[in-house]
């Protein structure tokens, strides 16, 4: 890309470099903050709600010894996942997908919905988020990502209105053309995988690059110099600022 105003600022899981990660207070933040996009990530719980949380287990946000996918909402709802980034944030709860999806239909912003489904595959996932983003009217403004592959080339084919951005880590031979196979739309590489070659190669296909979690001001420049379209931080506000300085 050659201009950055189009650039997508996103905020990894809400602004979580302020807020605790996943959160409403985190999610609210980040559209304070100048963010364009949200990223969170999506799991279910034993009764079937579609919620927002990182971590397969519960422990690390909340304190509670159970699996995300071993307990019901109504449990999860007495949980409090915000005390533990700092006692300010007491009383936040893990957010339903739908808290998030409403709160998208009163701004701009783009989402983008992880789909945590590597570990546990909660299988009918897919079906149900396509139809939670088509219920909201959002088909044009989230972005489905997954390291789970099958399951997005399943989001590409059973959505392909809404744009796919294929996850991955290490450095891959031809990643677009890859994507490209199965209907994926982005690239959501890790910074390190990310060179101007790669993004020009895959810009020539039509398929854009959103890589992860880049929180130096150093490296956001570095990025944006390499053409990508979107930039996924815990720092929306740093990345906002550098694309100021650039458009102006
Ligand atoms: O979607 C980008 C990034 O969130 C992927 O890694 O572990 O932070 O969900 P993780
Ligand atoms: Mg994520």
């Amino acid at each position: 890309m050659t201009t950055t105003e189009k650039v997508i600022n996103f905020a990894h899981r809400g602004a979580s470099g302020g807020c605790p990660e996943n959160t409403m207070a985190a999610f609210r933040h980040a559209l304070e903050l100048g963010a364009t996009g949200i990223e969170t990530d999506v799991q279910r719980t034993q009764d079937g709600h579609l919620v927002l949380i990182h971590d397969e287990s519960l422990e690390r946000t909340t304190g509670s010894p159970l699996d995300v996918r071993d307990i019901t909402l109504q449990e999860l709802n007495t949980l409090d996942a915000g005390g533990w980034f700092d006692e300010k944030f007491q009383g936040e709860r893990v957010p339903l997908l739908d808290e998030l999806l409403e709160l998208a239909q009163s701004s701009d912003t783009v989402i983008n919905l992880e789909l945590k489904n590597s570990i546990y595959r909660y299988p009918g996932m897919e079906e149900e988020v396509v139809a939670a983003v088509r219920r909201f009217g959002l088909e044009r403004r989230v972005i489905l990502s997954s390291f789970n592959h099958e399951s997005l080339a399943l989001c590409a084919q059973l959505a392909p209105e809404i744009r796919t951005g294929a996850l991955y880590i290490e450095i891959m031979v031809r990643p677009s053309e890859y994507a490209a196979q199965f209907g994926v739309t982005a690239l959501h590489a890790h910074k390190h995988a990310v060179t101007p070659e790669a993004v020009a190669e895959a810009l020539a296909i039509g398929v854009v690059y959103h890589p992860w979690t880049v929180n130096e001001p150093e490296e956001m420049k570095r990025l944006l110099e390499a053409g990508v379209s979107g930039i996924i931080t815990d720092y929306p506000d740093r990345l906002s600022h550098i694309l100021a300085s650039r458009s102006s």
